[in-house]
């Protein structure tokens, strides 16, 4: 579960305080003999050697300084962000894992948790209104079912390529959309307690709750919207590019440097909003074998797994700042669900310059890769070890539990092999180098 190269570290450092201990113990003897015996007794060449020996025993304390620094973090091992910055906490359609997802409820209970960033799931209404769900399609998550009034809105459409029977929000007004209740998506796992007290939230009112939160906290409470089948949205009319630049936008939200990540599942749709925004874009990538959607409208055969490649990951970062991979993309799983080695994913990403949020971190069981125990926190520090700039979580509190406890303050940083070689040998080197040139 851990990157080999912190064992590689740690090997380095181990013989080389054995090595210190045992040169130390020589030098200290030699050092001792030259400070008492008089200059008569040792020729010109031993006295030589014993300078030679002192200054050795300089460059093995500089050794042994270096060892000691970098062997004392790897216990809590980190590897470095992209930034340097501590990895954000995303709340994932707010805190989904304790109220019914992206609900005001939701995402002021993922502030209340500590959580940097709230994720609201954008699609359109009938009028054009972005409003906060995971899709169209909303008898999963609302009341509707079970308005009468609504009834005859039942219908069959083909979205993404897969034929949905329901109700779907291009099909209601704002007004109509509004006099719908929330109701967890997962009820036998969640419960339904909190099912009718919520409304469906318009992406205003999100944005107005970050806004307030982050008055009344001190913190800066980012937004992450995401847009939801945007090329299908496209297709009708109600595209979502457009008012989505505009409302954030008309919120104070323009620079590369706000506290707003803009994500998509599909490309064509964030190549477009790169043109109409500075602000920070996010690839999300799907499962290894599954495609954009806009790719499969264009006749595109590449999948998430071939973006994965430097090459591809090198053309996301002209228009992206970051990706927004699955999990098993960074850590994959075997045919039984246990764990396999972690890819080059984030290293890849990180050289591309591109940061990197992996989705989606949950606290059940069935969630969580055996190999976990059922500990939700050792899925987050395996994630926060590998370098990963931020996680969108349904259950933000046990994340920033856990960065605060891996990555949080210091974001303390083991050094890789290269680096290391940099801080331990070099200095070394250019000590022999110098004591070389003094003798000349
Ligand atoms: O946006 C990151 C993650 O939320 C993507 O998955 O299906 O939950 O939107 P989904
Ligand atoms: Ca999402």
């Amino acid at each position: 579960m851990s990157n080999s190269y912190i064992y590689v570290g740690k090997l380095s450092q181990v013989i080389w305080l054995i090595e210190f201990a045992l040169f130390s113990i020589s030098n200290e003897l030699t050092a001792a003999l030259s400070l008492n015996l008089p200059k008569l007794i040792f020729t010109s060449t031993q006295r030589r050697l014993i300078l030679e020996c002192n200054m050795f025993r300089f460059c093995k304390l500089a050794l042994l300084a270096t060892a000691v620094a970098t062997l004392s973090p790897v216990g809590e091992a980190v590897a470095a962000t992209l930034t340097g910055a501590p990895p954000i906490v995303i709340g994932h359609r707010g805190a989904s894992g304790y109220r019914p997802e992206h609900t005001l409820e939701a995402y002021r209970l993922a502030i209340e948790l500590g959580a940097d960033y709230i994720e609201p799931d954008v699609v359109s209404t009938k009028d054009g209104v972005l409003v906060a769900r995971h899709e169209n399609e909303i008898s999963g998550t609302t009341d509707v079912a079970s308005r009468p009034e609504f009834a005859d809105r039942k219908t069959t459409k083909v979205i993404d390529g897969v034929e949905v029977e329901g109700w779907f929000t291009e099909d209601f007004t704002l007004a109509e959309i509004k006099t719908l209740r929330a109701k967890e998506r997962l009820p036998q796992l969640r419960g339904t307690e909190y099912d009718g007290l919520y409304e469906v939230p318009t992406l205003q009112e999100v944005i107005d709750l970050a806004k307030q939160k982050s008055a009344e906290t001190g913190r800066t409470i980012g937004i992450y919207p995401e847009t939801k089948h945007p090329s299908y949205f496209d297709s009708i009319g109600l595209s979502l590019e457009e008012p989505l630049v505009e409302l954030l936008s008309t919120n104070g939200y323009t620079d590369a440097d706000d506290a707003v990540f803009i994500q998509s599942f599909e490309v064509s749709n964030l190549l477009n909003l790169a043109q109409l925004t500075n602000l920070p874009l996010v690839q999300l990538f799907g499962g290894a074998n599954a495609q954009p959607y806009d790719f499969v409208l264009n006749g595109d055969s590449r999948t998430y797994g071939n973006l994965t490649a430097p090459t591809e990951l090198s053309n996301i970062a002209d228009y992206a700042s970051g990706i927004g991979p699955s999990k098993r993309l960074i850590v994959p799983t075997g045919e039984d669900g246990q764990l396999l080695e972690p890819t080059t994913l984030v290293s890849d990403a990180h050289a591309a310059g591109l940061l990197v949020h992996p989705y989606t971190f949950r606290n059940e069981d069935v969630f969580l890769a055996p190999d976990y125990n059922g500990n939700p926190e050792l899925e987050y520090e395996q994630f926060f070890k590998l370098g990963v700039d931020g996680v969108f979580s349904d259950n933000p509190d046990t994340a920033v539990a856990v960065r605060n406890r891996v990555a949080g303050d210091s974001n303390a940083q083991v050094p890789e092999p290269g680096s290391f070689l940099a801080f331990g040998v070099l200095p070394v080197a250019e000590l022999l180098r110098r004591h070389k040139a003094q003798k000349v």
